[in-house]
């Protein structure tokens, strides 16, 4: 097994190519556009030097639009991950970044923030439905008498989660028993010759599931261009290395699946936080336009206040 990791080294993998965003692409022009105003909005809303800490951050989504809107907030951004902000950005190096820290035991004191955020973060650190998430406890800890909460989180009736679903059915072929991920795998360890190669290439193109140029098609390449090298030490790397980043790309879009809150998840999580003193003034799915003019359900919006 080539990558064997903890899930959160999938993460680390991720940031580290310097991504701004995780869940949505700069292709979603129109998302993009809402989530502007979604968390500009709030910024406004807050005195304007508020401390605000950022659960679950990233490389800043969240921040960069709070500070883009109003900067003289103070804006902590924390991650379980090995985070890595463009600090050259302006508004990213006005907050202090904290990699290595998880939401579910923060080490900050009670009532020190005068607002919690969170996009596509919190729920990764739900790891059972059946009692009080220590994420509740935690960001409730945090906030300040009269603070406020906003979270935007992953809704299982998405189109984000319904395009998760899909391409983890082409990663799970891909991965198969016998198939071509696991075959390349031995290849490489000389347990597979270029015969094996070429016809576990050839049942995966006769499965009939979506394969798509970015990912069957991507990786259809870098193996055809694997088999054509002399078998080196440095191929090896090569093919590890190209291992390592599939193998953390589906285990993200797994975490990204199991995150997703139900209905019945989220009146759970807000009971929660009512309990913990934070009431919940808005839980509703947060609805975006679509390029068709439609809506689609982009996640579960929560807003909430402590008492
Ligand atoms: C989908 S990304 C969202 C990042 C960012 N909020 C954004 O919108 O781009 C989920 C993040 O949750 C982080 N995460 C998962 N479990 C965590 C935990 N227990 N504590 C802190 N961060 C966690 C991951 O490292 C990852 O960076």
């Amino acid at each position: 097994m080539i990558y064997n990791d903890k899930p959160t080294n999938a993460w680390d993998l991720y940031w580290e190519s310097g991504a701004l965003e995780s869940c949505i692409t700069q292709s979603d022009r129109l998302a993009g556009l809402a989530m502007e105003a979604f968390w500009g909005g709030f910024a406004e809303s807050l005195p304007k030097s508020a401390k605000i800490i950022d659960l679950a951050t990233g490389n800043g989504s969240v921040v960069k639009q709070l500070l883009s809107s109003v900067s003289s907030l103070q804006v902590t951004a924390v991650d379980i991950a090995m985070i890595q902000p463009q600090t050259e950005d302006v508004h990213l190096a006005s907050a202090t970044f904290v990699p290595n820290i998880d939401i579910t035991n923060l080490p900050y004191a009670t009532c020190e923030f005068d607002a919690v955020t969170s996009q596509f973060g919190a729920e990764y650190a739900i790891s059972d439905h059946t009692r009080t998430s220590e994420m509740v406890l935690e960001s409730s800890r945090v906030l300040s008498s009269g603070g406020h909460l906003k979270f935007l989180m992953h809704n299982t009736q998405s189109a984000l989660l319904l395009s998760n679903q899909a391409k983890l059915r082409e990663y799970d072929s891909l991965f198969a028993s016998s198939g071509l991920l696991p075959t390349l795998l031995k290849y490489k360890e000389g347990d597979a010759s270029l015969y094996d190669m070429e016809s576990a290439g050839e049942t995966f193109l006769k499965l009939d599931i979506v394969k798509t140029k970015r990912i069957s098609g991507q990786i259809f390449d870098a193996i055809t261009y694997f088999l054509q090298q002399p078998r080196t030490k440095l191929l090896s790397e090569h093919i590890t290395n190209t291992l390592r980043r599939i193998y953390a790309e589906r285990s993200r879009l797994q975490q990204l699946q199991k995150a997703a809150l139900s209905e019945s998840e989220m009146i759970r999580i807000v009971d929660d936080f009512k309990a913990c003193g934070v009431a919940i003034d808005i839980s509703e799915p947060m609805l975006v336009a679509n390029e068709n003019g439609d809506k689609d359900i982009l996640g579960w919006h929560i807003l909430g206040q402590k008492r």
